[in-house]
């Protein structure tokens, strides 16, 4: 069977047909949805009932898996749900229940509800990510996501020529400080050491621009730290305007799959004290650097 890709809007995001991600693929296939997403930067796969070893098998089609670590989360290792490869955005403990409100992992969790781009906060960041919906709640908890090669292009000459070479300072501290979360522990304050980002990307498969945003970013490297929020802020909030915004209203079994380089996202609200969300990432890792990492 061939892929088939319905347009979701006008200008990215994409519906696949003819795929049993479940499956070893056939030969040339890996390469046609590598295509597909270069073009469409989301690609929604609906009816996916995935095992997390399917998950990751159908994941290595396009890269190495990132591993999630402490670099990427507060939870312990006894604490997990989920196997190695799998990075839990679901709302429960390892005895399947919603997290208390309090929960210190809740509360950092509560992170993704701000726009951002998988794990700008490493040196080499994500290539995509891989998003199997298991158990959905009654309502909300939708994943919107946004174009960034599309708010690029809309950008006026001189705002391109202002950023082009601007670089980023990335960190799981500068996303969970804006929502006020506190207490992290010495040891995770020194997982969480901020990276550098270039704050304009080339797709390696087209060459398109985009911008290169995340919660994560919290200061333009030689910059006044509020003037480059400011400037940070208001390209956040050019780019995520509903013109260039698909919001995803999960099935049961869809897989969604985005490109981190060229896409950022966010997860909506829903009744997470009460109501079951098991959603489970795997992550591709990404090939190379975006520019120079500090000394
Ligand atoms: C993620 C993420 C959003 C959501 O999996 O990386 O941010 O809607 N998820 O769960
Ligand atoms: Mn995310």
């Amino acid at each position: 069977m061939s892929v088939r890709i319905r347009r979701l809007t006008p200008a990215f995001a994409g519906e696949v047909s003819g795929v049993d991600t479940t499956r070893a693929l056939p030969p040339g296939m890996a390469e046609d949805l590598d295509a597909g997403m270069a073009e469409h930067g989301v690609l929604v796969f609906p009816g996916q009932a995935l095992t997390d070893e399917q998950q990751a098998a159908f994941s290595q089609n396009f890269g190495s898996l990132e591993m999630p670590s402490a670099v990427s989360n507060i939870t312990k290792e006894h604490e997990r749900r989920l196997g190695p490869a799998m990075a839990d955005v679901s709302n429960l403990t390892k005895e399947h229940r919603p997290f208390d409100r309090e929960d210190r992992r809740r509360m950092f969790n509560l992170g993704n509800r701000l726009w951002h781009s998988d794990s700008s906060f490493r040196a080499v960041p994500a290539k995509y990510s891989l998003l199997s919906g298991r158990i959905l709640p009654s309502s909300g908890g939708n994943t919107e996501f946004a174009d960034m090669a599309g708010a690029y292009d809309a950008l006026d000459a001189a705002m391109k020529a202002r950023i082009e070479d601007l670089v980023c300072e990335h960190s799981l501290l500068y996303s969970r400080g804006r929502l006020g979360f506190e207490g992290l522990t010495d040891e995770e304050r020194a997982n969480f050491r901020p990276v550098r980002q270039a704050l304009v990307r080339v797709h390696p498969a087209n060459g398109r621009k985009s911008l290169y945003l995340s919660a994560h970013a919290g200061r333009i490297v030689g910059w006044p730290v509020p003037e480059g929020r400011l400037l940070l802020e208001e390209l956040t909030e050019h780019a995520t305007q509903r013109r260039f915004v698909y919001a995803h209203e999960w099935r049961v079994n869809d897989l969604v799959i985005w490109d981190n380089r060229r896409t950022m996202h966010r997860a909506r609200p829903f009744d997470d004290v009460n109501e079951v969300r098991d959603m489970r990432r795997t992550t591709v890792a990404g090939e190379e650097m975006t520019t120079a990492q500090a000394a």
